[in-house]
């Protein structure tokens, strides 16, 4: 489904939070664009009998290497908001990360698919809150209500700016809000400056938890390299779907310097223009763990909810199968071994 499909259900303003990136969108399109300008380089005659998605993170076998991204405030584009999501996901073997700023409970989320022995990972993503209690107490419910993992994003110190949203005069409507957290009055730029996260934050998250801490929106190898010896769990690359920093580097050509500074020794997620099989499979090739997936996921969502979310995921992991397939690759731990061209 493409994104414009999306787009016919929303308010001008709402399409314009959903699916807008920061000032000229330069890293919006140049994400697409990274992923297209490389080229597969398919083997041929390899045995393909057996072959499967089967993604080993953290730990633990999954069915697929796709997991939606956090995103915010999802009874924007439909009712079922992240409980509907979550659902999709489920029911597809897809993992799911649940945004801090959700529009429902994170209990009544994790609640609805936890038991499912089908689904994907279930992790919580967190923003530090202005007080570190507040973080700490979001903490605790995330761990209580089953979540699997943490991931702390570190891209998005301050707000991106956001062009599209100030034309069209976005607000979150009436009744909808980010339940799960402290109502937050505007801070001054001087105190959000200050709250920022730092690798102290980093080591501090990791001593109160027992839950791995992933880092989220990781572009340069060097930070990935003091990721490594800071004991962090994984690294997602992104640039935040280009809602941040506009012109920051596309994910596709960030991800094999991150890859090659953590050589290794923990697994490194990516996001950014992910919407095709094809796009997966490079972004496995590469050397990436799993892939995460944002606003194509909305887009499913707006259209029709729930089944919209599952019918946008179902296509992605038959696209991947056919992928893998087409390039002689058995299963994602061998795509590392394809040959892509730039
Ligand atoms: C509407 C929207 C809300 C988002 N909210 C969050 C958020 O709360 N936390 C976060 O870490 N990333 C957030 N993101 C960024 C996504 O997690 C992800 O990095 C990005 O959307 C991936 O790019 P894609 O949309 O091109 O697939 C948001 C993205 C969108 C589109």
């Amino acid at each position: 489904m493409s994104l414009a499909e999306g787009l016919q259900h929303l308010d001008r303003s709402h399409a314009a939070y959903l699916f807008g990136g920061a000032a000229d969108e330069i890293t919006l399109q140049a994400n697409r664009q990274a992923w297209q300008d490389l080229s597969l380089w398919p083997r041929t005659l390899r045995r393909l009998a057996g072959s499967h998605t089967r993604t080993d993170l953290l730990g633990r076998t999954w069915p697929t290497p796709l997991l939606v991204a956090p995103m915010a405030h999802q009874m924007l584009a439909h009712a079922h908001g992240e409980q509907g999501t979550a659902l999709a996901a489920a029911s597809q073997g897809t993992g799911m990360v649940l945004s801090c700023q959700a529009s429902q409970p994170l209990e009544a989320v994790a609640r609805a698919v936890l038991d499912d022995p089908a689904r994907g990972p279930l992790w919580f993503q967190l923003y530090p809150q202005p007080r570190p209690d507040d973080t700490l107490a979001l903490v605790r419910r995330a761990e209580a209500a089953g979540f699997e993992a943490l991931v702390l994003t570190v891209d998005a110190p301050v707000q991106g700016v956001r062009d599209r949203e100030l034309q069209t005069g976005f607000r979150l409507p009436a009744g909808l809000s980010a339940v799960n957290l402290k109502p937050a009055p505007q801070v001054p730029l001087a105190e959000l400056l200050a709250g920022a996260p730092t690798w102290e934050q980093v080591a501090w998250l990791k001593e109160h938890t027992r839950l791995p801490v992933l880092l989220k929106g990781v572009l340069h190898p060097v930070d990935a390299a003091e990721a490594v010896a800071r004991g962090v769990d994984g690294l997602i690359v992104s640039n935040h779907g280009g809602r941040t920093l506009d012109t920051a580097v596309p994910t596709a050509q960030a991800l094999p310097a991150v890859v090659a500074a953590v050589a290794g020794a923990l697994p490194v997620l990516v996001d950014g223009g992910i919407r095709r099989g094809t796009d997966v499979l490079k972004a496995l090739a590469l050397g990436a763990a799993a892939v995460l997936v944002g606003r194509p996921v909305l887009a499913g969502l707006a259209r029709s909810g729930a089944p919209g979310v599952a019918t946008v995921l179902r296509r992605l992991q038959d696209e991947l199968v056919a992928a893998q397939a087409l390039c002689g690759c058995h299963c994602p731990a061998q795509a590392p071994t394809l040959g892509l061209l730039r």
